[in-house]
């Protein structure tokens, strides 16, 4: 499976091009878009040694000048120390405003390497080739970019749209089992949020490898038309963070890199699709459902043994907080979210313990 989409945003489109055998077709892309010269990959030490050789390779023959930088694999990669370390690179190679950078990894690197080419001499280009599920199906796509500090998670960042992402299928062949599972919960967020048949599909597929291709596609499209319709999240992008309130939560208090994302994220839209059913009226079978389809999916769900005063303080620091007020995102029925909404503080509290005692 071979396909290429758009990410419509006027002069700051761009070409998704996935499928398999697309890392070698790297040099030509960033041609086609009308990258030159420099370029400086960034990559982890789980990612380089299996791919990175490749695609300097593919980069050189098409006549760019790589070079690679291969940080610590991990959620604490993502700080300001390895940002610093990035500009010390870009300074050392002379990388200038004519030049590029390339993130090639999961989405850690790439939210770190775009925020590196989002402020590198206030702002460089830069390519995506994300090779975990998550970073197919979510980071790579829409421009977030940014870094984790002490008091929450992306609380840094920047909005900077990529050249091009290049996603191979292949390279999630490698991708250890339960870096695959934590990426299909961002997989399945997309049912719940905005396409119910979606959904249904995971929860009647047997086996996913097989229709990994298409599901890919399928979640890029939405988050192509999610941001197309909202880049800086006026409203609408808001969606994307159902379940995430909660997830970004637990990431910080449990200390970043003990939870996956994708597995806060699974806890989070338990929680939220609970809050769903008690506020807006989802069906507690169709709640159940979510629940359902992410254990069938091998993603852990259950709750974390972390004191729920410790994650309402850090909730209180989600980026969707405003005049000192945490906005939630809920569903009212499967496909349909609705940004923006407040919570009572005590439904807050009864739906985490009726969650974590279930
Ligand atoms: P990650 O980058 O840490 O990658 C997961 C692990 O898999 C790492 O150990 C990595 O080395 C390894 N890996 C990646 N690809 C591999 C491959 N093909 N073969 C073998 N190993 C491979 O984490 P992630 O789950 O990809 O991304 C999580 C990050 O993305 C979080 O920081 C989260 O906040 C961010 N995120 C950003 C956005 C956005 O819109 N920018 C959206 C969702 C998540
Ligand atoms: N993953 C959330 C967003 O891109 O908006």
């Amino acid at each position: 499976m071979n396909k290429k989409l758009i990410v419509d945003l006027g002069e700051r489109s761009y070409p998704i091009h996935i499928g398999s055998g697309i890392l070698e077709t790297v040099g030509d892309a960033c041609k086609s878009v009308g990258l030159d010269g420099k370029c400086l990959i960034v990559s982890d030490e789980n990612v380089a040694p299996l791919y990175a050789k490749r695609v300097f390779q593919a980069l050189e023959t098409a006549g760019f000048y790589p070079t690679l930088e291969v940080l610590p694999a991990g959620e604490p990669t993502k700080c300001h120390e390895k940002l610093i370390h990035l500009y010390s690179k870009a300074a050392e190679i002379n990388l200038d405003r004519g030049h590029f950078m390339i993130a090639l990894g999961g989405g850690v690197i790439g939210d770190l390497t775009g925020y590196a080419a989002a402020s590198w001499l206030r702002g460089v280009r830069f390519v995506q080739m994300p090779t975990s599920l998550l970073a197919m199906v979510d980071s790579s796509v829409g421009g977030k970019t940014g870094v984790n500090i002490a008091e929450g998670k992306n609380l840094v960042g920047a909005f900077h749209q990529p050249e091009l992402v290049l996603m191979d299928l292949e390279t999630l062949k490698t991708l250890p089992k339960r870096e695959f599972a934590a990426g299909m919960a961002e997989v399945v967020k997309y049912g719940p949020i905005w396409d119910a048949d979606f959904f249904q599909g995971l929860e009647e597929t047997d086996e996913i490898f097989p229709t990994i291709g298409k599901i890919v596609a399928r979640c890029c499209e939405i988050k192509a038309e999610v941001v197309r319709q909202d880049e800086r999240e006026g409203g609408l992008r808001g969606i994307l963070n159902f379940g995430h309130t909660l997830a970004h939560a637990i990431e910080n208090v449990a200390g970043y890199g003990e939870y996956l994302h994708g597995e806060a994220v699974a806890i989070g839209l338990v929680y939220a699709a609970r809050l769903s059913s008690r506020l807006k009226g989802l069906s507690s079978d169709d709640s159940a459902r979510i629940e359902k389809t992410l254990a069938n999916l091998g993603i852990p769900v259950a709750m974390p043994n972390l004191a729920w005063s410790d994650l309402r303080v850090a909730m209180q620091n989600d980026k969707k907080t405003r005049d000192g007020l945490v906005k939630y995102v809920l569903i009212d029925r499967l496909g349909h979210a609705e940004v923006g909404c407040e919570i009572p503080e005590e439904i807050l509290e009864e739906v985490w313990h009726e969650t974590a005692s279930r």
